[in-house]
């Protein structure tokens, strides 16, 4: 993979840096700026080098129309305040603001465009299209960076069109996460343990499948527990379940328990009467889920004191450590016990760097989750700002918008 040691000086040269600035809001506020924070050294470094840097990105998934509360305005302000340094904001992409723009900078300074997805090529199936959209991008720019993690397994005109196109390179952001995912795929120190959470199995699947390859533990948590415990002929109220995952939960633990790999599943539920973050509540053992007050009409809600106690000394006996996905709704803080269990047994994991240990929470949710519940990035080995492209790294498939960087 090229990376942006191999580019030469780019004093005065135009530099098109492709991020990942996908960060949740609420009412037009930025609930967790990991993905702002984690963007700003590689865009930091290209000003510092002198570059006039474009940066581009996404904010959901607004469909290829403009969609006001997806527009990247507020995003600007923030990775000023991440970077030190002035960013200007284009209100479009290819066209005359957003040219303006670039022709006004100078030697150092950075401006944000727009929302790729604002413009219906970005994402478009057909090759010609976004083939398109990638050549006015060209246009704007002498050079590309490739720097959103959490887009390379997206095969869109600013993530893979556009590098066939410039000279193309990896920033900082991509090497680092590249290499973390490398070592949990190829080289990982044991006892290596996994933690999945997440509502559900349907996203997981693949990455279960490879993980049972790999790990030495599995731990599963999250809403999609309710399907392995179903799967396992368990009754378990209003819990979510996914039906047509049945046969596959159980064909998980059939191959788990043929590679010798093991699957640690709940013992205790926080089970609830509602979904609500007052709703009453009690802790039940996993056989017993229905025979409680809620009865037939109760739902889980988080892993059990037990169970967190059983995923956390599995988590501080392991050397190699990956998580993803809460392990209850953490949101609500009478069912956050779980996901703090977690995230608190990391961090002591963490606490052994020098004895070649690492741990990495992968997943937009669980970089929030933790930051949430009042942890700090320091306190983790590695928080990575890929979701889906984390776990499609870990499953073993190729990214396009890594292979496209190897040429
Ligand atoms: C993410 O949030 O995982 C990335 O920003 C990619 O977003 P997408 O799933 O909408 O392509």
């Amino acid at each position: 993979m090229k990376t942006l040691d191999s580019a030469g000086p780019l004093a005065g040269r135009r530099v098109l840096v492709r991020s990942d600035l996908n960060v949740p809001m609420s009412e037009g506020r930025i609930t967790d700026a990991g993905r702002i924070t984690a963007s700003a050294p590689t865009i930091r470094g290209l000003a510092e080098a002198g570059a006039r840097v474009i940066v581009i990105a996404h904010l959901g998934r607004p469909k290829g129309e403009v969609v006001d509360a997806l527009s990247l305005a507020p995003v600007a302000p923030a990775l000023a305040e991440a970077l030190g340094r002035e960013v200007a904001f284009a209100g479009d992409t290819v066209g005359p603001e957003a040219r303006a723009a670039v022709e006004g900078l100078a030697d150092g300074g950075i401006v944000l465009l727009e929302n790729l997805r604002f413009d219906p090529r970005e994402t478009a199936k057909d090759d010609a299209a976004r083939g398109e959209f990638a050549d006015a991008l060209a246009e704007l720019a002498d050079v590309f960076v490739s720097d959103g993690f959490g887009v390379v397994h997206r095969r869109q005109a600013s993530v893979v069109d556009i590098a066939e196109r410039l000279p193309a390179y990896a920033g900082g952001l991509v090497a680092a996460e590249v290499e973390v995912s490398q070592r949990l795929l190829t080289d990982p120190a044991r006892p290596y343990a996994v933690v999945l959470g997440g509502s559900k199995v349907s996203d997981k699947l693949g990455v279960i499948d490879s993980l049972l390859e790999r790990a030495d533990v599995l731990a599963i948590g999250g809403g999609m527990v309710f399907t392995f415990l179903a799967a396992q002929g368990r009754a378990v109220g209003r819990s979510l379940v996914e039906a047509d995952q049945l046969e596959t939960a159980r064909g998980c633990l059939a191959k788990a328990a043929e590679r010798g790999v093991e699957i640690l599943l709940p013992t205790d539920i926080v089970m609830a009467a509602s979904f609500a973050a007052d709703a009453e509540h009690w802790v039940a053992p996993v056989e017993a889920l229905e025979e409680t007050p809620g009865g037939a009409e109760a739902l889980g809600l988080d892993i059990g004191p037990d169970s967190a106690a059983a995923f956390a000394e599995r988590i501080r006996g392991a050397r190699t450590v990956f998580w993803n996905g809460p392990m209850g709704v953490f949101e609500f803080p009478a069912f956050a016990a779980g996901t703090r269990a977690v995230a608190e047994a990391l961090t002591t994991v963490h606490g052994g760097a020098e004895e070649g240990r690492l741990t990495v929470v992968g997943g937009g949710d669980s970089a929030a989750a933790v930051r949430a519940l009042g942890f700090v990035d320091e306190q983790f080995g590695h928080i990575s700002t890929g979701g889906g492209a984390s776990l499609e790294y870990l499953e073993g498939r190729t990214l396009p918008g890594l292979s496209v960087l190897e040429g």
